[in-house]
């Protein structure tokens, strides 16, 4: 956008301006917005920009050329300009209008020293297009996770969190609708694809109701959101987030031990609090499996069982997913998908493999389940049948592999750390269904299976697609395949972070 300049300085000499140093760039007229930046914000900033040499204005005019502001919206800026001017801001071929831009634009010229070129990304929108590029991308959400992309890391990553949290809570409380209202609500901030600056912004998104605006509404305003602040303190939560972070314990059971008056970890010593196999290996291994796994603990474990399962059946397909998958640089345990276009082959694997394993000393714990007959046709979609082996490994720590190397002994003075690994085993046919299923997010899982069944009447699980009416099933050979018979165009793992 191209500005009169000539006419904007003789316009400005005719408006007097407070004492200020020599202005070097004439055809440059900051106004800085009070609103959200404060007083004392705003002076700092104008004589830090008027000593460069910049103009800055002390009030909003017709010379201005560049507006700029902090944590507001497009809609806020103009809203407010007009009501300053009392009347509408002009579109985009008025050349009279101002680019209404955020503090960035700001910050880089200060550290240039000189105004920097206007673009995109300084923008909060551009006057005279029907509806922002910033309102079109809030106003196109879909409704289905599986139909977004969604990155790990994302732009508003403080909501996002006060609503997980939320999230959580309600599931202590036994409110799974509630739980899943601000699972969603985050999901879908968790893709847009800018920061949200105000409240206003948020208020057409889909899934975002009264409480999830009210939640948004506080954050940007002050920072944090009291009922997550007084949550993150409860005495319930607390104690329900330690008690769900041990293996084998879930939201039931953790509510159950709450109630009976379960506080701490010590507490579950009592001789009389039964405790599942699971449970036990869970609250022994506690402080190591509270300990996130990295990537680059995740790769050797991975060299580790392809090592010990190849032994068996060396050209068998072994795939990490889960988290780590999706890009994630940590995760809570490593999971693997295991198969291989024999079903001979398979038959009998994992038994054997583990059983060497756990000669090795590899082994922690495990307990494995075996293959169980999953009805293709039942609506219950959640079911996974694989023959599966949750296991807490004991991975060998660089240092100790190498001194294991050197002495020649294994488990010679090696410290080792304990890991959860998830090992599955899936029929070659079903292999594709078992990746998508197992890549998860648990949230987009949720909502591929959602959408499968309310959009397309199929019924989506780990094993297959299901047509109920026509009583079959919808065979496919990559992922890609099953995006495609759902009509869904392709979502790669890493925008999976629903
Ligand atoms: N899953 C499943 N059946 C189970 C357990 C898990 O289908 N009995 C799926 C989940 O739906 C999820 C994926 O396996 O999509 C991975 O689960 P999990 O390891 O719990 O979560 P991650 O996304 O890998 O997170 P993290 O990195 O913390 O392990
Ligand atoms: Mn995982
Ligand atoms: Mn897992």
């Amino acid at each position: 956008m191209m500005f009169p300049f000539k006419k904007r300085r003789k316009e400005a000499a005719a408006v007097p301006e407070p004492v200020a140093p020599p202005v070097i760039f004439p055809d440059v007229c900051i106004f800085l917005v009070e609103r959200r930046m404060g007083a004392a914000r705003r002076g700092f900033l104008t004589s830090l920009a008027q000593r460069k040499g910049f103009r800055v204005m002390h009030e909003y005019s017709g010379v201005v050329t560049h507006v700029v502001s902090e944590q507001n919206s497009f809609a806020d800026i103009l809203g407010w300009i007009e009501r300053k001017t009392g009347r509408p801001m002009q579109s985009a071929e008025d050349q009279e209008s101002p680019h209404i831009l955020d503090i960035s634009w700001f910050t880089d010229s200060m550290s240039a020293g000189k105004p920097v070129p206007v673009e995109a990304r300084h923008r909060l929108g551009i006057l005279g297009s029907p509806v922002s590029k910033d309102k079109e991308a809030l106003l196109t959400v879909s409704s289905y996770a599986c139909q977004r992309r969604t990155p790990l890391t994302h732009h508003n990553a403080e909501i996002t969190d006060a609503l997980e949290i939320l999230s959580k809570a309600a599931a202590f409380q036994g409110s799974e609708v509630r739980s899943l209202a601000f699972s969603r609500a985050a999901s879908v901030l968790k893709s847009l694809p800018l920061k949200l600056r105000s409240a206003e912004e948020a208020r057409n998104l889909v899934w975002c109701g009264g409480h999830c605006q009210a939640v948004i509404q506080e954050i940007l305003e002050d920072g944090v959101c009291h009922e997550v602040e007084a949550l993150k303190v409860s005495e319930q939560y607390q104690c329900m987030e330690l008690l769900t972070s041990i293996f084998g314990v879930g939201v039931r059971t953790a509510e159950r031990w709450y109630k009976d008056g379960v506080r701490k970890l010590s507490d579950l010593a009592d001789p009389n609090m039964k405790l599942s196999a699971d449970q036990r290996a869970g609250i022994e291994h506690y402080t190591d499996l509270k300990q996130p796994v990295t990537l680059q603990e995740a790769e050797r474990m991975e060299h580790l069982i392809k090592d010990a399962l190849h032994r068996f059946v060396p050209d068998l397909k072994i795939t990490m997913t889960g988290g780590f998958r999706r890009g994630k640089q940590q995760g809570h345990d490593v999971d693997f998908l295991i198969t291989h276009p024999s079903e001979e082959a398979l038959s009998g694997l994992l038994q054997k493999a583990v059983a060497w394993m756990d000669s090795q000393g590899l082994l922690l714990y495990h307990h494995t389940k075996t293959r169980s007959h999953v009805h293709a046709h039942r609506r219950s979609t959640h079911m996974d049948g694989h023959e599966t082996c949750y296991a807490i490994f004991a991975l060998p720590s660089l240092d100790s592999s190498k001194c294991e190397a050197e002495a020649g002994v294994p488990g010679a003075r090696t410290t080792r750390r304990a890991v959860r690994v998830d090992l599955v085993v899936t029929l070659y046919d079903e292999y594709p269904f078992a990746l998508l299923g197992w890549t998860g997010s648990k949230h987009f899982e949720r909502e591929l299976r959602r959408y499968s069944w309310h959009e397309k009447n199929l019924t989506l699980n780990s094993h297959g697609l299901y047509d109920a009416e026509k009583n079959c099933s919808l065979p496919a050979t990559s992922e890609e395949e099953i995006f495609a018979l759902l009509g869904l165009q392709y979502v790669p793992p890493t925008y999976r972070n629903a």
